[in-house]
């Protein structure tokens, strides 16, 4: 599968990486251009580098890891028809506010998926660190697998997502859809916790809606 990569920070190099791994294509992107990403040619091998055209341009399915509060500036019309995975997180401090997340009307992957109407949008990748994500893949069946949290629309879009965790060593648990989604969102019981399934299942069931866990008991 060819792999387009918006955002070329901790989260995008690292999905780069392990999907190159398991045997895919990636092409990274950012706003600043490729002849600024050197780093990822010379530190990630196979890895491609690309304007954010190109990138949503190459992939068949298109990660979207850039700082929410720029959501807005991606090319709509170069990801119709394509599956967005949404690995974005809301930090006010870092983002702004943004009124409808303040008041808990809204889910930030719901936000993507307004401004790219004809995309299939699939939150993943927001609910662990980039870190975690390199070293905690696991060989499918191996007792300490972490599962990571999925949510989608269309469901063929999450299946192919739950196959892809599946190739770079992580089991999925599927979160319903993407107004579901705030159960993984920062500050949720799920939210950047090693979890295997069980455990995971009984993190985004307790999550409440308009209740925020504190500022340290996790990890960002
Ligand atoms: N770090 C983690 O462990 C982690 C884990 C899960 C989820 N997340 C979430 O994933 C997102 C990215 O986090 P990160 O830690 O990877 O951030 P980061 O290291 O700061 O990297 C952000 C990347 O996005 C690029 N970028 C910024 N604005 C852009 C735009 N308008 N168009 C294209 N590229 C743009 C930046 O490059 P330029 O400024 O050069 O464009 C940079 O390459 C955030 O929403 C974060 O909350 C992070």
């Amino acid at each position: 599968m060819r792999i387009g990569i918006i955002g070329a920070g901790f989260i995008g190099r690292t999905v780069a990486q392990l999907v190159i791994a398991a045997g895919h294509e990636a092409m990274l992107s950012n706003s600043r251009g490729p002849q600024t990403l050197s780093s990822v040619l010379s530190g990630i091998r196979g890895s491609q580098v690309g304007t954010v055209e190109e990138a949503a341009q190459f992939g068949e399915v298109v990660l979207v890891a850039i700082p929410l509060e720029h959501y807005r500036s991606l090319p709509a019309r170069l990801l119709e028809g394509k599956t967005v995975l949404d690995a974005n997180n809301y930090y006010p401090a870092r983002d702004g506010h943004i009124d409808a997340l303040d008041h808990f009307e809204t889910t930030t992957s719901r936000l993507l998926a307004e401004q790219l109407p004809h995309s299939s949008v699939v939150k993943v990748f927001n609910a662990i660190l980039a870190q975690d994500l390199l070293q905690d893949g696991r060989a499918k069946a191996a007792p300490d697998r972490r599962a990571l949290p999925v949510a989608a629309d269309d469901r063929v879009a999450k299946a192919l997502v739950i196959q892809l965790l599946d190739e770079i060593g992580f089991d999925a648990v599927d979160a319903g859809g993407l107004d579901e989604s705030w159960r993984f969102e920062r500050a949720k019981p799920a939210y950047c916790i090693a979890l295997d399934k069980t455990g995971l299942k009984a993190a985004l069931a307790a999550a409440e809606r308009q209740v925020e866990m504190p500022e340290g008991s996790w990890r960002h």
